[in-house]
């Protein structure tokens, strides 16, 4: 089983976007999924169609409340894909959480022992933040994937992400490495989205996936029908590429060649 996490605190770069299609590409090349909503804003949960009236625990009693791990987990109407939802009660578990003794702060860890042989891949949407949620997330992944948007500005907050995830490494998890910076938001015709892709690739070196995501409206629409990418519109160019993106890092684990 491998846990990987996608985080930037940077808003609004395609972390969600990202987290529900690649759980739903991995699902459709028949892994078993689980997809943890770390987000008050919880627009994965509304993405893969969990409405609220029918949630009934959601992440936040699940680190705050030590709820049961198997009570949590809903399954969704994609396939291969089952969810641990989040709602907006999230938004006051830092506070809980800073209260708690170090031992206790570790959530994550035992109960997704508890799970491990249920899944391939447990893929953990973060909020825009590097609060104590971020940190608990990386302080159990295996992988990290930073999607950067093709923009103004694109480098800026890194300095402060990569220094956390150095810190989580130090102190937390040895094991923690990037899998891959991913280009969101990609227009090839645009000037400035070429230039951040060469001082994105400049500036890590061969961690950034071949994949690229391109804008694209389709990849925008399919949350609010309730829909990863590939039931919305299969043939869109959002839909290749994210499939594309699922290869890449179902390759990680042939590269591997080790079971966790
Ligand atoms: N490749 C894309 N093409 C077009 N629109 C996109 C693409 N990726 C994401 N979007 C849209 O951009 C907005 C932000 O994307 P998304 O929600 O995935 O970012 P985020 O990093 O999760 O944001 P937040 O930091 O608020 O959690 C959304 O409206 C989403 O539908
Ligand atoms: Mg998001």
């Amino acid at each position: 089983m491998e846990i990987i996490v996608i985080t930037n605190q940077k808003g609004g770069v395609g972390k969600t976007t990202t987290a529900m299609n690649l759980a739903a590409g991995l699902g459709l090349k028949d892994k078993r999924v689980l997809l943890i909503d770390l987000d008050p804003q919880a627009n994965s949960t509304s993405g893969l169609g969990i409405e609220k009236h029918n949630i009934n625990k959601d992440v936040f009693d699940f680190i705050v409340d030590n709820e049961p791990i198997n009570n949590i987990i809903i399954e969704t109407k994609t396939k291969g894909v089952n969810i641990i939802p989040s709602t907006i009660q999230l938004a006051g578990a830092d506070i809980h959480l800073s209260m708690k003794n170090e031992s206790e702060k570790i959530i994550f860890k035992d109960s997704l022992e508890l799970i491990k042989n249920d899944y391939d891949y447990i893929i953990m949407d973060c909020p825009p933040s590097l609060g104590l949620i971020n940190r608990n997330a990386l302080s159990v992944a295996h992988k990290i994937i930073i999607p950067i948007q093709t923009e103004y500005y694109a480098l800026e907050g890194l300095t402060q992400l990569l220094s956390t995830i150095s810190l989580v490494k130090k102190m937390f998890n040895p094991e923690l490495t990037i899998g891959g910076i991913l280009l969101t938001m990609y227009d090839s015709r645009a000037n400035l989205a070429n230039e951040v892709k060469d001082e994105v690739q400049k500036f890590f070196k061969g961690q950034v996936f071949k994949t690229m995501i391109p804008r694209n409206i389709k990849l925008a629409e399919a949350p609010s029908t309730g829909q990863a990418i590939f039931d919305y519109d299969k043939s869109s160019r959002g839909a290749e590429a994210y499939l594309k993106l699922t290869k890449e890092v179902i390759k990680w684990e042939e590269n591997n060649g080790k079971k966790r």
